[in-house]
């Protein structure tokens, strides 16, 4: 039997109405009004017996239903198709790569940049329904990666590089923390963005560590040491730097490498050959440290030739100097 019905319907309609055109007396009018109505009924009862269209690609539902860039989401449904094909998973614009394709589930992955929309099939050139989703911002987990400077007097501001300091949206109730010799000792923050804060390092400070605590979050716990004394140049940093000889070769006769070092302005002129010798509060970063060490990043250790080298309780005297801001006085 044919079973195409469409065209046979309309055909059934086209030939009802020009026939109501022609014929006007009221007796042909009633006669072909119970025509028209029977033939209708005709047309509908073959259009019934039509088979009924492909159902095309549905979705019932996402999980999870907030998500974010990169993660993997699972869209369950009917009518999918057996395997991808050419069919694809659209977010919003943008087309998602497929993990796992199948009549009634797929695995995709949001893709990088979709931004809230709706997500939906194209299986066989149709498309499913709709399903609205908004995308989230990861959480970033509270983090401690280094604290500059690492060592320094109470009373003096550190900053600490980390992550997910912005971590609890609204106002972060933000605690950092130093060891104090009972227990911890709250320090007090001045400025901070998602990724770094500074803050004092509070009076009764020992050796230990600093911590941050974010709405009852705790980061890691990084190394801190606290320096006895503010180091001056003039009272501690230059009796050591003569006593190494370092202003034969690095002061008013000779500048070897167009450096002096026999005022606190000449170690932080920007015109030596590898200036500046000296990253204030970033001791690590200082070459001036750097070239005093067994292995410097270039050229010779310094004092040039040493068979009495700056021993580590010097050095750590001039890190002191610069991780407290290497003051010219
Ligand atoms: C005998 C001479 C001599 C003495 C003493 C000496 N230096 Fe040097 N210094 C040099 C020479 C030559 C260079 C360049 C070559 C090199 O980097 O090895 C240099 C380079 C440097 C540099 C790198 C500067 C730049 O911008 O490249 C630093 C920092 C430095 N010296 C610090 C010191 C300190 C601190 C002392 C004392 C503890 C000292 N030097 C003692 C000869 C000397």
């Amino acid at each position: 039997m044919r079973t195409s019905s469409t065209p046979q319907s309309i055909s059934c309609r086209e030939s009802i109405v020009p026939a109501v055109a022609l014929f006007l007396s009221p007796l042909a009018v009633a006669t072909l009004l119970i025509l028209t109505v029977l033939a209708l009924a005709g047309c509908s009862e073959r259009e019934r017996l039509a088979p009924p269209e492909e159902p095309g690609p549905k979705i019932t539902s996402m999980e999870p239903d907030s998500i974010e860039i990169g993660a993997q989401v699972e869209i369950e449904g009917a009518h999918f198709g057996a395997n991808q094909e050419g069919s694809k998973v659209h977010f919003g614009t943008r087309e998602a790569t497929v993990a796992l394709w199948s009549d009634q589930r797929i695995v995709a992955t949001v893709p990088t940049s979709a931004v809230d929309d709706s997500v939906y099939l194209e299986v066989d050139a149709r498309t499913s329904n709709r399903i609205p989703y908004a995308i989230v911002e990861p959480v970033v987990a509270l983090r401690l990666d280094k604290l500059q400077p690492a060592r320094t007097t109470t009373g003096d501001i550190i900053t600490i590089w980390g992550a997910g300091f912005d971590g609890q949206p609204g106002s972060p109730e933000m605690i950092v923390t130093f060891s104090g010799p009972n227990g911890r000792i709250q320090g007090q923050i001045t400025v901070w963005t998602p990724t770094s804060l500074r803050s004092w390092v509070p009076v009764g400070a020992v050796d230990g560590t600093v911590q941050v605590e974010i709405a009852g979050h705790l980061s890691n716990e990084v190394p801190f040491s606290v320096a006895p004394t503010r180091i001056a140049y003039t009272a501690h940093v230059r009796p050591i730097l003569q006593a190494h000889g370092c202003f034969g070769c690095h002061g008013p006769d000779r500048a070897e490498a167009g450096l002096r070092v026999d005022t606190a302005l000449g170690i932080l002129n920007t015109r030596s050959t590898h200036a500046p010798v000296v990253v204030r509060w970033d001791s690590p970063q200082s070459l001036l440290i750097q070239k005093l060490g067994p292995n410097p990043p270039f050229g010779d250790r310094m004092p040039k030739g040493c068979t009495e080298c700056v021993t580590e309780a010097e050095i750590l005297t001039l890190r002191d100097w610069i991780d407290q801001g290497a003051p010219g006085y």
